[in-house]
């Protein structure tokens, strides 16, 4: 699993690959870690992080997710997995 060297700071986010798989990894301002796939559940792009919003988006169709995975908007229908 993740190792806490690759976690990101208090208020940040980052996308970490580890084995093959992409996971999204944010930490709240508590200290507290989201991770969820990075992976799109619709057509399995990366997601990228909008600091503004504190969402998961995806750049090929426009699907954006919260940090603790689940869809804000489609075309997604489904919830990224949590890891
Ligand atoms: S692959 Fe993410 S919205 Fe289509």
């Amino acid at each position: 699993m993740l190792s806490s060297a690759d976690l990101p700071s208090a208020g940040e986010a980052s996308v970490i690959r580890e084995d093959g798989r992409s996971h999204g990894v944010y930490r709240d301002e508590k200290g507290r870690v989201h991770a969820v796939s990075a992976g799109c559940p619709h057509m399995k792009c990366v997601t990228r992080w909008n600091d503004a919003e504190r969402t998961w988006d995806c750049p090929c169709h426009g699907s954006r997710f919260t940090y603790e995975g689940e869809v804000v908007s489609g075309p997604a229908l489904d919830d990224p997995p949590k890891r």
